[in-house]
């Protein structure tokens, strides 16, 4: 996730960009860059870190004359934050710049065409093929010229270009990432969101995808892949400047809870070629994958709660033995390695004080480390050996959602990756994941249209004193991970238990009207589950099951009941979760607490 915009018009192009720039940075924040032509060179100024540096370096944008211009503030995908790497980007004749948001899947095969073709790369960015390409196929004509690359690029983009030789033309086209464009009084603008645009006009176009807009600082045309002129409505926008930065969500939190499946697709997309998994950047042969003897996941928090169900997916999938550990626990624990062991390092943001050390300890003891990392160019994502990127995009709560939706999703393409190579499961066996994993983030989008009956839900247990959350195997992780989302933003006393542990000492907290959330996902646990919440139910407990289509029978020992849809028994967790984080928000709503910056937590802990 990044942030573009642009400008064509009569007044100044660089403060209005850094300005636009200044609304979008929750898109992205670890580079900045502008470029304004004055009608006789693009002159371009970028730079490492906050917008600020960029604002300093360029006088806030007086140092870049001109009325034409793009603009980008960056969230890392591919390379890491640099200037070189920072946008927007120009071919080497300096005569057509570009910024880009999304990703270019098949980047890696272009650039390798472009090579070929002579084409020199100066930064590690997908997006630098974008400019090459225009560049090769350029004919004076740049609406024929986007249309022709459009059909050479995999991925999703939202792109600003200009073309040197139409000194008036600003042009925009999106696949996959946002895009408006609004017309204000002294021109045209274009954005990845509506905050950028507010100051100008009211009434932007959404642009849809594949659609193209050329814009001169008086008109905006629209056009098709196949150059047909397409006619919009713009929308007014009555949202204000903190309403539209969270797309008109209440709290950063449920928008990013809405951004899941989209965070998911970007996460399993790129791996998936036809029936296969390819994971790349794992770099690893087949042969070193037969040869690992044991897996460990180290992390904090809710990556670690991603590592637990990890375990219970790749020793089934795969039948490779994984152990997990709290990060601060196994640093000091000297744990038993040996060159049959592969530890992987869960981190959303890849700064995470005792992941880091655990990463570090681990290395110094010889072993190779895999990082599943949110945060390019991040600590973990340097000193890990191999890195696998989620991509969830910046996340702005301090309680994780989407970061932790995407890591479940890499872990299960690890254990479908490894099964296969493995030998594990059949050529058909995997077919059916993947399906499943595809049908993932339309089955999220369900689950979040359901909020209002789990709003009202939560909004009865707003008073709640303790509440329990229980499971069995997976439905354990998922418990974990629920009951740690409703503690961590509402304040309310939770706990998460094995299911068949209760009776072992938890089971004489429950009283009267306690409520007790009970996960009935894993179909071979079923009968057990039901046993649990009878015994929860008898001792007064009022009992909220979550469980998949189709169990009906849960409905005479529960209260209320809430079914995710079908999938295989190791993908329930990306499902049953959604629920679970409603719950928490609502009833963290319901009373008032700050929802996205929670009491004494912080989203990226860099201390032990
Ligand atoms: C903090 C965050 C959690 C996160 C944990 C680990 O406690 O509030 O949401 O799960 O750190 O962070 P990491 O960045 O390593 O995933």
């Amino acid at each position: 996730m990044c942030g573009i915009v642009g400008y064509v018009g009569e007044q100044k192009a660089a403060p209005i960009l850094l300005d636009g720039l200044g609304k979008l940075e929750y898109r992205g924040y670890d580079s900045a860059g502008i470029a304004v032509y004055d009608g006789k060179k693009i002159g371009m100024k970028k730079a490492k870190g906050r917008l600020k540096v960029l604002s300093e370096l360029t006088h806030d944008g007086e140092t870049l004359p001109g009325t034409l211009g793009i603009g980008h503030t960056r969230w890392a995908t591919h390379g890491e934050p640099s200037d070189v790497n920072a946008h927007p980007h120009l071919n080497a004749e300096e005569s057509i710049v570009v910024v880009h948001n999304g990703i270019i899947e098949n980047y890696m095969k272009l650039k390798k065409k472009l090579i070929g073709r002579g084409y020199q790369f100066l930064s590690d960015t997908d997006t630098e093929v974008i400019v090459h390409l225009l560049d090769y196929y350029y004919n004076g004509n740049p609406l024929q010229t986007i249309t022709k690359i459009m059909h050479r690029m995999e991925g999703s983009y939202a792109l600003g270009i200009i073309f040197k030789d139409h000194p008036e033309e600003l042009y925009a086209v999106r696949k996959d990432s946002p895009l408006i464009v609004g017309h204000a009084k002294s021109g045209c603008i274009i954005a990845s969101d509506v905050p950028a645009v507010l100051k100008y006009t009211r009434d932007v176009y959404f642009i849809e995808n594949e659609e193209i807009v050329r814009m001169k600082k008086d008109s905006m045309e629209f056009f098709t892949v196949d150059e047909e002129v397409i006619e919009k409505e713009s929308v007014h926008i009555a949202w204000d400047v903190d309403a539209a930065e969270k797309g008109g969500y209440e709290h950063f939190m449920l928008k990013e809870m809405y951004e899941q499946p989209k965070a998911i697709t970007d996460t399993f997309s790129p791996r998936l070629k036809g029936n296969t998994i390819e994971i790349e950047e794992l770099n690893m042969s087949d042969e070193e994958i037969q040869s690992i003897r044991k897996l460990m996941i180290v992390a904090c928090g809710s990556a670690y709660h991603a590592g637990v169900t990890a375990k219970y997916v790749l020793e089934g999938m795969a039948r490779v033995p994984v152990e997990v550990d709290l990060a601060s626990e196994y640093r000091y624990r000297d744990a038993l390695i040996d060159e049959g062991t592969l530890i992987i390092i869960i981190s959303q943001s890849g700064e995470t004080a005792d992941s880091l050390a655990a990463l570090r300890e681990s290395k110094q003891k010889g072993a190779r480390v895999l990082g599943i990392v949110n945060v390019v160019g991040s600590s973990i994502a340097r000193e890990a050996d191999n890195v696998m990127y989620t991509w969830a995009g910046p996340e702005i709560a301090v309680a994780t959602t989407k970061a932790y939706s995407c890591q479940l999703i890499a872990l299960y393409l690890l254990a479908m990756k490894f099964a296969k190579v493995r030998g594990t499961i059949t050529e058909s066996e995997l077919v059916q994941y993947i399906e499943d994993l595809k049908r993932i983030p339309d089955q999220v989008e369900l689950l979040l249209n359901n909020k209002n009956r789990i709003q009202k839900f939560a909004n009865r247990y707003l008073a709640a004193r303790d509440v329990f959350f229980i499971g069995r195997g997976i439905d354990y992780a998922i418990s974990l991970e629920g009951s740690l989302k409703l503690k961590e933003i509402s304040y309310i006393h939770s706990e998460a238990y094995a299911a068949g542990e209760l009776k072992h000492g938890t089971i004489s907290l429950i009283e009267e009207g306690t409520l007790v959330a009970a996960v009935l996902t894993q179909e071979n646990l079923y009968k057990k589950m039901l046993s649990n919440v009878v015994e929860v139910r008898t001792r007064g407990a009022f009992v909220l099951a979550v469980t998949n289509e189709g169990n009906d029978q849960v409905e005479k020992a529960a209260d209320y009941v809430i079914y995710i849809p079908k999938t295989n028994q190791y993908f329930t967790n990306s499902l049953a979760i959604i629920p679970l984080q409603l719950f928490g928000y609502y009833i963290s709503v319901g009373k008032g607490c700050d929802v996205d910056k929670p009491r004494n937590l912080a989203k990226s802990v860099t201390v032990e």
